[in-house]
């Protein structure tokens, strides 16, 4: 089959690589009809080298046609249209139950002191092969696949693979004050999304980015936007805006590739040029994020306020500054989004044809497998306009 896979920093191809098979009784291979490419592939695109494997079949976010089931495979049947989540998980043990699927204790990746096992993403997290590929082996199928109904166009029930259900995580995890104001950094597919989750609940948003299509996306749908560059201070202009208080809550959907700061860019460019296993180890132990925007957040949100951190950070060691977070009495909360978790919330807006948060006009490039050096190169670099791809393999 044809897959996208990772050569090198920003070096992705498409090739001929195996075709995925059953491996265990409860796996199902689908055929992919659809594929987001994410912010979290631009991580791979640009930093975690030290983890990735040349050849690594790319993507976390397919959804597709179910070819094939194992014998325990549940009640998955050949012909079901499913969406996967970005994370594997099993359903049955005591994370899953929390609705902890991030750190389901069937795959967590213990060698690397990691979560659950995801799709497509390197070394620390299990290296299983993605989905930006014609075929896809699930496992925990007897859990895994959503099952979406025939009709409306894949757009519409694709997301909830991931930028769906990080979205609405990053809003509960905000806790929003009723009618509160909340800031969201970063106006990529995730704070987007999270805008038109956070409007819809009733809160204000503020919005920033510095990429003007983005800007404007978040203004269509109602935010008031923040460019990055036409203010000395985001967080200052934040409580300009908030009678001089600060935002109730704010989301960093932005991590650790931030505009700003280039002090860990350079780490990660030193650190790239060691020794593959010394670097992995330096860059675990010692390893830095831009952290332009945690910081924004820090400063912009109110006293007493919650910071949701939906963006991923990677470092060990980035110094926090703990007088001001424990002085301004802040919250905080965090990680991978718990996919399933979320699904009954966000089923209802899809299934609902006016498609309430636009997901069938959401991508704005819909391209072939064959495009995806392009398509990875444009996004990173926001050219054409690229604010979601959804790859058509
Ligand atoms: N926690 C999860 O489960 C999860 C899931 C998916 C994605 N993510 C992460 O969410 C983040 C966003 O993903 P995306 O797909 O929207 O990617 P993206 O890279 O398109 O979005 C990041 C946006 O932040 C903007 N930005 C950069 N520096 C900024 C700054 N200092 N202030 C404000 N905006 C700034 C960029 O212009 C860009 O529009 C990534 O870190 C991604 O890995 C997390
Ligand atoms: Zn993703
Ligand atoms: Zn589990």
């Amino acid at each position: 089959m044809r897959a996208v896979t990772w050569h090198g920093r920003r070096d992705v191809r498409v090739e001929e690589v195996p075709d995925p098979r059953i491996q265990k009784p409860n796996d199902a291979i689908i055929k992919v009809t659809s594929s987001g490419l994410c912010g979290s592939d631009l991580h791979l695109y640009e930093t975690l080298k030290p983890f990735m494997g040349v050849g690594d079949v790319l993507g976390h976010e397919p959804m597709g046609i179910v070819e094939e089931v194992g014998p325990e495979a549940g009640d998955l049947d050949v012909g079901d249209r499913v969406v996967l989540p970005f994370q594997i998980c099993c359903g049955h043990c005591w994370m899953c139950q929390q609705g902890l699927h991030t750190q389901c204790e069937t795959t967590q990746v213990r060698d690397q002191g990691m979560g659950a096992a995801l799709f497509g993403f390197s070394k620390l997290y299990g290296e299983v092969p993605g989905g930006q590929a014609e075929y896809l082996r699930v496992p925990e199928a007897q859990f895994m696949p959503i099952k979406v109904p025939e009709g409306p166009a894949d757009e519409r029930f694709l997301f909830l693979s991931d930028v769906l259900p990080t979205a609405w995580q990053s809003v509960a995890y905000a806790d929003v004050p009723k009618e509160g104001t909340l800031l969201v950094l970063g106006l990529g597919p995730i704070g987007d999304m999270a805008t038109r989750i956070a409007l819809r609940q009733g809160c204000r948003v503020l919005a920033v980015d510095l990429v003007p299509e983005r800007l404007a996306r978040a203004k269509a749908v109602g935010a008031e936007t923040i460019d990055l560059w036409a203010v000395d201070d985001v967080a200052e202009e934040v409580r300009s805006r908030t009678n001089g208080r600060g935002a109730d809550s704010v989301v960093d959907a932005v991590g650790m590739e931030a505009h700003g700061s280039p002090v860990a860019a350079l780490g990660q460019r030193v650190f790239g040029v060691l020794p593959r296993r010394l670097s992995s180890a330096m860059m675990a132990r010692v390893g830095l994020d831009r952290m332009t925007a945690i910081y924004t957040a820090i400063d912009a949100v109110r006293r007493g306020g919650t910071i949701s951190l939906i963006g991923v950070y990677g470092g060990q060691s980035d110094p926090m500054p703990m007088l001001t977070l424990f002085d301004k009495q802040i919250q905080l909360r965090m990680g991978q989004a718990n996919v399933k978790r979320w699904v009954d919330d966000l089923m209802p807006l899809l299934l609902d044809d006016s498609d309430p948060l636009g997901t069938e006009t959401f991508a704005t490039h819909r391209l072939p497998l064959d495009q995806a050096p392009t398509a990875y190169q444009n996004f990173q670099q926001k050219q054409d306009g690229t604010v979601k791809v959804v790859f058509k393999p």
